[in-house]
C-alpha cells in the first residue's frame, strides 16, 4: 500500500513553497489551485495574498513563477505562466502525468491515501418498520448508507453498521393480541422457508385483520392495550410472540436487501427495542440534570428557536404523560449507546429530511446532557423525497405508496430487455448473462439515480430515463466498463504498459489527469458525505474515456508499439478506477456486457 500524492498536490506545494519565499511575512499561503481549461491548473490565491500584503500581484505572480524551475527532465511543471491580474497558468509535463499513474496502478488502492487520523463512525441507515411494507424512502437510506458505508471504510475509518428498525411500540399490542387468539396464523405450512413476499404477505393479512377487530370490537381493544403493558414489562409469553413478528419481517427484509444486492449483517440489525432497558436511565439522567423538566405530565426538552404555529415553544417529549416512551426517548438511549459502549466519534444518520427537527432537537439533547460533546460529532446525512413522474411525492394510481419490490421488479425487467435489445444484433451473451446483466444493470440503474443526484434534494423516480443508455445513468457506465474490459482482452499480444518517455495526445492528458484526480475525489466525498460526487466523478471519467478512444486508436488503426501500450494502460487504469469507484456506490461492473 503506497499512498500516491496527485499531479495537483504536487503543484500545490511547490507554488506555496514559491510563494512562501517571495513573501515570507504572509505565512503559509494557499495557492487556491484549480483544474483548468486554459492550462492543466490555474492558481488563484496570489491576487488575496498581494492585497493582504499590499505588494503588486503581478509582480509577486512574476517572482514565484522564476523561482519555480520548469521544463527539466525531473520537473513535475512543464510550463507555468503569469495571466490578467496575477493569476497563474500551469501545465505539467506528459512524464510526470504518466510516472504518477504508473505509481497509481501498481497499488490495490490506486494509490489513494488512507485518513491520516481515522475515527469510528457508527451509521444508522436501511431501518424499515416491522411488519411493514418497505417503500422508496426506505430504499435511499439503504442506497445512500452503504455507498456511504464503503467510502468511509476505504478512507480507513472504522465504521460500525446499525439498522435501527422500528420494532417497538403500542401498534404491537393489537397485533400480538390477535396472534395469541388466532395462534397458527404465523405457522408455516411446511419445512421450506417461506419467501420474503410470503412473509410480507402473512404479515399484512394479520394486520389487516387486526386492525378490523382493533376497530370494531371494544373488548379486543382493551385487551390489546392491556397487552402493551406486558410487552413494555418484559412478559415472556408476550415477548415470544413479539419476537415472532420481528422474525417474519426480518425474512421480508432480507430478501428485499438480498434483492437490492445489499448485504445486512443480523448483529448490525438493532431496533428500537434493542434500547428498552436504558430508557429508565435516560429519562432519569435528563430530569435530574434538569436538561429535561416535566410539562403537564410529560419530560420535555425545551429549544429557543423551536416554536409551533402558535408562537409556543415545540419541546422534544422524551416521556409521555401516561408514562409511554417513545421515538425520542429511544434515539437518545442510541446515542449513550453508540457513543459511550462503541466508542463512536462520528454518528451518521441517514433519514429522510423530514425528520430533520427530530434529529436537531435529539442532538441538542444530547450535547446539553454531555452524551456528545467536542471530540463526537452528529450529523443527518438528509435525504429528499422521491417523486413520480408527474413531480409529486411517488405514488400508485390509486393514491397508495409504491411497494419498493415492484419497483425493483420492473427496473430489472426494463434492463433486462434493454440488455437483450443490446445483444441482439451481437450475439455475445448467453441467455443467463443476459438474465444475470439485467439484474445487475436494473438494480444498478436504481441505486445510481438515487446517488447520482446531491441527497438533500427530491428526485424523480423514471425507469426510462433510469435504464438510458446515453446521459448520466450507471447503464453508461457499466457499458464503459465491459468496453474497456473487451479492449483488454482483445489486444492481442500487446499488454498495458506505462511509457512516460511519450508525448501525450491531449485527450490523453484530460482522462490521465482526471484519473489522477481520484484520491483528492474520495477524500471528498467521505469528509462531505457526498456519494453523488464519486456519481459526478465517474461519470465525467466515463465521458473523457469515450473522447480518448475516439481521438486515440488504441487497437485499431494499429498505433506505434509503444503507444499502443501506454494507451492500453490508460484503458486498465481506467476500467480499474471505474470497477472501484462503482463499488464503492454498491454497482456491479458485469465484464461482458
Ligand atoms: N424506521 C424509521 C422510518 O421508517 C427510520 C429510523 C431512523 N433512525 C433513527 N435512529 N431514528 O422512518
Amino acid at each position: 500500500m503506497a499512498s500516491v500524492p496527485s499531479l495537483a498536490s504536487s503543484v500545490d506545494q511547490r507554488v506555496a513553497d514559491a510563494l512562501a519565499s517571495a513573501l515570507p511575512e504572509a505565512g503559509a499561503a494557499d495557492p487556491m489551485l484549480r483544474r483548468s481549461d486554459r492550462a492543466d491548473f490555474q492558481a488563484n490565491g496570489i491576487l488575496a495574498l498581494a492585497k493582504k500584503a499590499k505588494a503588486n500581484p503581478r509582480e509577486l505572480a512574476t517572482s514565484v513563477v522564476e523561482s519555480i524551475p520548469t521544463g527539466g527532465d525531473t520537473d513535475v511543471i512543464k510550463e507555468i505562466e503569469v495571466s490578467g491580474p496575477g493569476f497563474l497558468n500551469i501545465t505539467v509535463s506528459d512524464k510526470a502525468i504518466i510516472e504518477t499513474l504508473a505509481a497509481r496502478a501498481a497499488d490495490d488502492r490506486l494509490g489513494v491515501p488512507l485518513a491520516a487520523d481515522p475515527g469510528t463512525t457508527v451509521i444508522d441507515y436501511a431501518q424499515p418498520n416491522v411488519a411493514k411494507e418497505m417503500h422508496v424512502g426506505h430504499l435511499r437510506s439503504a442506497v445512500i448508507g452503504a455507498a456511504m458505508v464503503e467510502i468511509l471504510e476505504f478512507t480507513g475509518e472504522k465504521v460500525i453498521r446499525r439498522h435501527h428498525i422500528g420494532d417497538w411500540g403500542t401498534q404491537f399490542g393489537m397485533l400480538i393480541q390477535y396472534l395469541l387468539e388466532h395462534p397458527h396464523e404465523l405457522d408455516h405450512k411446511s419445512e421450506q422457508e417461506v419467501s420474503g413476499e410470503e412473509a410480507m404477505s402473512n404479515l399484512n393479512r394479520l394486520y389487516k385483520a387486526s386492525r378490523a377487530l382493533f376497530d370494531s370490537d371494544e373488548e379486543f381493544k382493551t385487551r390489546a392495550r392491556a397487552r402493551v403493558v406486558d410487552l413494555q414489562a418484559g412478559d415472556p409469553e408476550t415477548l415470544a410472540l413479539w419476537q415472532r413478528f420481528v422474525d417474519e419481517s426480518k425474512i421480508y427484509f432480507y430478501s428485499v436487501f438480498n434483492k437490492l444486492d445489499m448485504d445486512i449483517q443480523d448483529p448490525d440489525v438493532v431496533g428500537e427495542s434493542g434500547y428498552n432497558d436504558m430508557l429508565v436511565e435516560t429519562c432519569e439522567l435528563l430530569e435530574k440534570s434538569g436538561v429535561a423538566v416535566r410539562s403537564n405530565g410529560a419530560l420535555c426538552v425545551f429549544f429557543d428557536d423551536v416554536k409551533g404555529q402558535d408562537g409556543n415553544p415545540t419541546p422534544l417529549i422524551v416521556q409521555k404523560s401516561d408514562g409511554g416512551f417513545g421515538y425520542a426517548a429511544t434515539d437518545l438511549s442510541a446515542i449513550r449507546n453508540r457513543v459511550g459502549e462503541l466508542g463512536a466519534t462520528t454518528l451518521i444518520y441517514v433519514v429522510d429530511a423530514r425528520q430533520s427537527l427530530h434529529f436537531k432537537m435529539v442532538f441538542e439533547t444530547a450535547r446539553r446532557a454531555g452524551w456528545l460533546n467536542e471530540d463526537t460529532k452528529a450529523v443527518q446525512l438528509a435525504f429528499g423525497t422521491v417523486l413520480g413522474k408527474d413531480g409529486k411525492p411517488f405514488k400508485t394510481r390509486e393514491g397508495e405508496t409504491v411497494r419498493l419490490v415492484d419497483l425493483l421488479d420492473e427496473a430489472v425487467e426494463r434492463a433486462t430487455t434493454v440488455v437483450r435489445e443490446k445483444d441482439e444484433n451481437r450475439g455475445l451473451l448467453t441467455e443467463q448473462e443476459i438474465v444475470e446483466n439485467g439484474l445487475q444493470v436494473g438494480i444498478g440503474a436504481v441505486k445510481y439515480a438515487d446517488l447520482s443526484t446531491s441527497a438533500a434534494r427530491d428526485y424523480k423516480f423514471d425507469l426510462d430515463q433510469m435504464v438510458s443508455l446515453t446521459g448520466d445513468t450507471s447503464v453508461y457506465l457499466q457499458y464503459a466498463y465491459a468496453r474497456i474490459r473487451s479492449i483488454l482482452r482483445n489486444a492481442g499480444d500487446r499488454s498495458p504498459v506505462a511509457h512516460p518517455e511519450l508525448e501525450l495526445a491531449p485527450a490523453e492528458r484530460a482522462l490521465g489527469l482526471h484519473l489522477d484526480g481520484f484520491g483528492a475525489l474520495i477524500e471528498e466525498a467521505a469528509s462531505e458525505y457526498a456519494p453523488h460526487k464519486v456519481a459526478a466523478y465517474l461519470y465525467q471519467l466515463a465521458s473523457l474515456f469515450t473522447t480518448f478512444y475516439t481521438e486515440c486508436p488504441v487497437v485499431k488503426p494499429e498505433p506505434e508499439l509503444v503507444v499502443g501500450e501506454n494507451r492500453l494502460f490508460l484503458c486498465e487504469l481506467t476500467a480499474r478506477t471505474l470497477g472501484k469507484g462503482m463499488a464503492l456506490l454498491g454497482i456491479r461492473t458485469p465484464e461482458k456486457l
